[in-house]
Parts: C-alpha cells; structure tokens; sequence
C-alpha cells in the first residue's frame, strides 16, 4: 500500500532526523544556538549560521577570527543543552566566508552533526580534516550544481554529500540565481529544482542514501506535502522560523520582518556577488544610488574588496540584527509578507505537523501574540 508522503522521520547517513522539518542557517545573529536549540527540541534540525557569530564578542574588531571560532563554539554548545537531547544540530558556512576552512573545523569539533555549506560551491569541504564523522551537506539551486559537486566529491574524496539542501528562487537571503533570471523570472521552481537534483542523485545512489531537503517559500503543510510528494525527505524553514520568540534577532529586526509587505521585498545586490532578497530599508535604497564605503574591514569575505564594495553586508547585517534596520540589511523570504505574527518554535511545528485548523487558536493567550501588522506600529 502507497502511504501519501508525510513528515516520516528521516535516516541520514548513521543518524535519524526525528522530524524533518530543518531551521534555516541565518546570518549574522539571526540564527545562534537559541533557535537552532529550541527547533531540536522538537525533534528537528537546528542550525547555526557561522557568518560572524562573534559579532557581540568585545575581542570581535580587534581578533575576529578568535571571536567568531569562539563564539561559534559557545553557540554549539547552547544548541545542544537547550535540545534536551532531542534533533540533529547544522552549521551553515557560506563558502564566501574568509575563514571558511577553520570554521568547519570548530564546527565539527565543537560537535555538530551536519555542516551545510553554500552562496558558492563547497568543492572541497571533504577534505577539511576532522569532517569525516559529519554529515555533509551543499545547498544548490540547480540539478547541475548538484551534479559538480556529486562528481568532485566522489573523485577527489570517495564521498557522496550525505543530504542536499535544494534551495529555490523564493528563499530569503543570498539566492544562487543571477539576477537577470530573478528579474526575468526565468528560474527554475523549488519543486522542478527538487526533481531535477534527484534525478541527479538517482545516477550515484538510492534516492534515500542522499536524502534532499526542499527549501525556499515554503510556509505551510501543504507545500512541505507537496514537496515530500515529489521525494524531498525534509523541508527547510527560514523566514517562518525568524517569527519564532526563540529567533536569535532584537524586536527590531524580527518586526522589521513582520511589517514587510509583498511591495517591501526587494533584490539587492550583495558584496559576496550573488543577489539576495532583503526588505526594503534606508540603507538599501541608499546603497543603489550610491556607494557607501566601509569605515573599518575586517576581511570576512573572499571576494569583497573594501574599495570597491557598494557597502560592508557586514555592518549591514549587525545593524540589522540588532535593531538599526535604517542601516541595516533585513534578509527575509518572498513569502515574508504572509509571515505577520510572533509565535514559537513549537506552534510552528505544531501547525506544519497537524491538520490545517491546529495552530494560532489552540495556544491562545499562551504562545501566541497576534500582532496586526501596521496597527499598532505607526512610522515604523
Ligand atoms: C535572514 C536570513 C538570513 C539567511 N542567511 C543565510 C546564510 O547565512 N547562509 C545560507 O546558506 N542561507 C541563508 N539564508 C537562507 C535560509 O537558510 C533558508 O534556506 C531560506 O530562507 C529558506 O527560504 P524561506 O525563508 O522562504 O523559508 C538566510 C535567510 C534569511 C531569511
């Protein structure tokens, strides 16, 4: 008998993902161990963002490296108490950061299960030593990049990714799309991106040996059945999860998420040379009239050239998380403007898992605090 795909629990290399809903890795601050913590606490994968997790360390301007491994550490280690035991703990490293191959040292070190690595292809992230007990993981926007990356880790390292985040053009955040195809619409979807990376997967393995996680727009049961109905073995939430009172992020940066409307989200162009989805903010629309040059460099990504930048994403992003979204960059999904209440961790796992009418209303008065967006925020 055919069962209709469901949130069935996920085997992943030697390890089982309780339920396969995956937190999102969200840089800078906006993903730390509190929100990784609590999604493991349900049963699911939390994930931290390793872009400049030493941001709040005194020593961070003076010795970045040392804070950031530091305070990337800290943050493993918070997951894994605030878990109970419970999911499996990612770090996600952009192959765009400077200090790419020490922070998946830490990571693997520190005690993460998984590390999941994109904006760029992670062609040697099997190499780095220590990663031979961790879960393995490219995001990829396409079936070909899953196809490279399949080819050269198979060459040069005898190793298969052990799960492929399939990220579509709907995501928030730096896209792995250009941005002529953005603006044209001349992308492909989640669900043909899904279908093209299995059958990818297909060519070297059973499908459930590379488990692919869906990510990218996806806001409710019904499109994580969708995608499960097409063969993703989980779903990855990033803008839902930023509403979560467990979201690492200030009040400023999480309602700066909640007020923004479909006309509010924009593309920006990013120092890293991908485009990435942000909402619109005076630091933005300045930054495309003219270029805003960075005070101080502190060399955290590859291929950013202090001189030429259209502005420190850096400082953006910090700003951001903490609550200055005039000079901020507020990264969020094109579906954030259906995203328009605080909620938790636990009723967004509650509403994805159970039937359509759970959710809001059950937890009333408890978890959940209705914030109707724009009526109580004027000029905000
Ligand atoms: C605020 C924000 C920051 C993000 N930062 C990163 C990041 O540092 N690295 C990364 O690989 N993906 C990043 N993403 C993408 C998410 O991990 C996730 O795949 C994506 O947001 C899923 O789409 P959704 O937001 O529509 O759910 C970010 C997304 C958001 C909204």
């Amino acid at each position: 008998m055919n069962k209709p795909a469901s949130f069935n629990s996920l085997a992943i290399g030697e390890r089982v993902l309780e339920v396969p809903i995956v937190q999102g890795g969200m840089g800078v601050g906006i993903s730390m161990g509190e929100l990784a913590g609590a999604v493991m606490s349900c049963g699911g994968m939390g994930t931290i963002s390793a872009a400049d997790p030493g941001f709040n360390e005194p020593d961070y301007e003076s010795s970045p490296l040392q804070a950031n491994l530091r305070a990337l550490a800290a943050e493993i280690r918070k997951a894994r108490v605030l878990s109970c035991g419970r999911g499996l703990l990612a770090v996600n490293i952009m192959v765009a950061c400077s200090d790419y191959d020490e922070l998946v040292k830490t990571a693997v070190e520190a005690g993460a299960d998984a590390v999941v690595s994109g904006a760029g292809m992670p062609l040697g992230l099997p190499g780095i030593p220590g990663t031979e007990n961790a879960l393995l993981a490219p995001v990829v926007s396409s079936g070909r990049a899953a196809r490279l990356i399949i080819q050269k880790w198979e060459r040069k390292f005898g190793r298969l990714p052990d799960f492929i985040v399939c990220e579509g053009p709907l995501a928030g955040g730096h896209l792995g799309f250009t941005r002529e195809a953005l603006d044209s619409g001349d992308v492909q979807s989640i669900d043909e991106i899904v279908t093209d990376v299995i059958a990818e997967v297909e060519k070297v393995a059973a499908p459930e040996e590379i488990p692919i996680v869906a990510a990218g727009g996806i806001m409710d049961r019904s499109d994580a059945l969708r995608l499960f109905d097409l063969g993703a073995g989980a779903v990855q939430l990033g803008t839902r999860f930023i509403a979560a009172r467990e979201c690492d992020a200030s009040d400023g940066f999480i309602d700066a998420v909640l007020a923004a409307e479909e006309k509010d989200i924009l593309f920006i162009k990013s120092p890293t040379g991908l485009p990435g989805r942000a909402v619109r903010t005076p630091l933005i629309e300045e930054a495309m009239i003219h270029r805003i040059p960075p005070k101080k460099c502190l060399c955290c990504l590859k291929k950013c050239d202090p001189a030429t930048t259209p502005y420190c994403i850096t400082k953006a992003l910090i700003n951001a998380q903490r609550g200055d979204t005039e000079n901020g960059l507020v990264f969020c999904g094109a579906r954030a403007g259906e995203v328009n209440r605080r909620t938790s961790v636990r009723e967004i796992f509650d509403e994805l898992l159970e039937d359509q009418n759970s959710g809001a209303d059950k937890n009333a008065g408890v978890r959940t605090e209705v914030k109707n967006r724009g009526a109580d925020d004027d000029g905000e």
